[in-house]
């Protein structure tokens, strides 16, 4: 019987178009992380535990959360309930991040062991440095300007990766990886690093596709994860600096919804299956049922290398950025660590 099933199942995948994206990607730490993820940075608090059973119930295996988002404890109460259900751990991929003011390494073991007992795990499958720049121990991670007091400290990245990699060899994480880095920042990482840094994660949608950066991460076998996949358009109107603000949203562009009308698709399913075609993973939010089956359900189609490249002509670079934290916090763009001081 199972071996009918994988003759069959080999059969199904030898047939099937080159060129479709696997909903899997390899790790170079040897793990897998599903292609789709549910963001979950903006979900509403009393939106958040339905739309994390609507997740899995929708078939999501991976969950994208951090410290910063102060939603691991609910989020631990919905997985709690799914493993009593008969949910298997090993099938599901989580990824939980070092907030800002755990940049410091003795910091890293008790923030990841926070969210391991917020999430109610034994250990992550993704734990990431969630930004390059340190906060000092106690501010607050909201976006508030902390007027006349020095909010900053200084990291070093080396030493921090150093005891990012005691928690894999701790078993607290699986794999390891850095969010809101700039090439040069991981390329100092990824040189002095004994495990690899072998997922990143940053902002990447149509306007900013970030092509230079992608292309420095898969020459280093770094598989990188577009959050804010389709633009973030609810987040625009009060992040952003000046930039990201003025451009309609993409699922509202012309070209965009031409194109989903072309392939029977929605506009959110051109533009995630246009990144998770380049072999990226996607982690759009929605607290929606129905929207979230859409965003899972890319693996069926193809855009033709016309369409790819429409779509590529969007690219903004810097003014499409949504997220340079500037917004958050006063004279970041004076840190020595900022990561898009080039840019900006
Ligand atoms: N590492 C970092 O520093 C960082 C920074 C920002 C974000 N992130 C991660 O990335 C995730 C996603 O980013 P994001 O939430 O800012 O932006 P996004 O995923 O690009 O967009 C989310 C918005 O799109 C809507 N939406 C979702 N699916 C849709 C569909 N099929 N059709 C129409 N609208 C749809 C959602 O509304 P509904 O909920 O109503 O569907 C929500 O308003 C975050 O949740 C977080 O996990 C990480
Ligand atoms: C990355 O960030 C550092 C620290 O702010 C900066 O010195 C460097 O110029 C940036 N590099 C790129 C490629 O943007």
């Amino acid at each position: 019987m199972n071996t009918v099933f994988r003759l069959f199942s080999l059969v199904l995948l030898a047939s099937l178009p080159k060129g479709y994206a696997m909903d899997n990607l390899k790790l170079s730490s040897g793990y897998n992380i599903p292609s789709v993820g549910l963001g979950t940075s903006s979900i509403k608090p009393y939106d958040l535990e339905n739309a994390i059973i609507n997740a899995l119930e929708n078939g999501y295996k991976h969950i994208d959360t951090a410290f910063t988002y102060h939603n691991e404890e609910a989020i631990g109460k919905v997985l709690k309930k799914w493993f009593a259900k008969g949910g298997a751990r090993e099938n599901l991929f989580i990824t939980s991040k070092l907030p800002s003011q755990g940049n410091r390494p003795e910091s890293v073991e008790k923030y990841l062991k926070q969210s391991l007992k917020d999430l109610g795990l034994d250990y992550v499958d993704m734990y990431l440095i969630h930004t390059p720049f340190g906060l000092k121990e106690g501010v607050n991670n909201s976006p508030k300007e902390v007027n006349g007091i020095e909010i900053f400290e200084n990291v070093n990245h080396n030493a921090l990766w150093k005891e990012m990699e005691k928690q894999v060899k701790n078993g607290y994480a699986k794999s390891i990886g850095l969010s809101n880095f700039n090439q040069s920042q991981i390329d100092n990482v990824y040189k002095n690093a004994e495990i690899k840094p072998s997922n990143l994660q940053v902002e990447i949608h149509a306007y900013l596709p970030q092509k230079q950066l992608r292309q420095f991460c898969k020459k280093h076998n770094i598989v990188v994860t577009a959050y804010a996949p389709l633009g973030s358009h609810n987040s625009r109107t009060y992040l952003h600096k000046s930039t990201g603000k003025d451009l309609p949203a993409l699922i509202d562009l012309p070209i965009i919804k031409d194109l989903a009308q072309k392939y029977k698709k929605s506009p959110s399913q051109i533009l995630l299956r246009h990144t998770v075609q380049d072999d990226l993973v996607v982690i759009p939010k929605s607290s929606n049922s129905d929207r979230q089956k859409l965003n899972i359900d890319l693996f069926d189609f193809k855009l033709t290398a016309e369409d790819v490249k429409k779509i590529d002509n969007l690219d903004k670079g810097e003014k499409g950025r949504v997220f340079d934290f500037l917004k958050f916090y006063k004279g970041l763009e004076n840190n020595p660590q900022y990561p898009f001081v080039e840019q900006s």
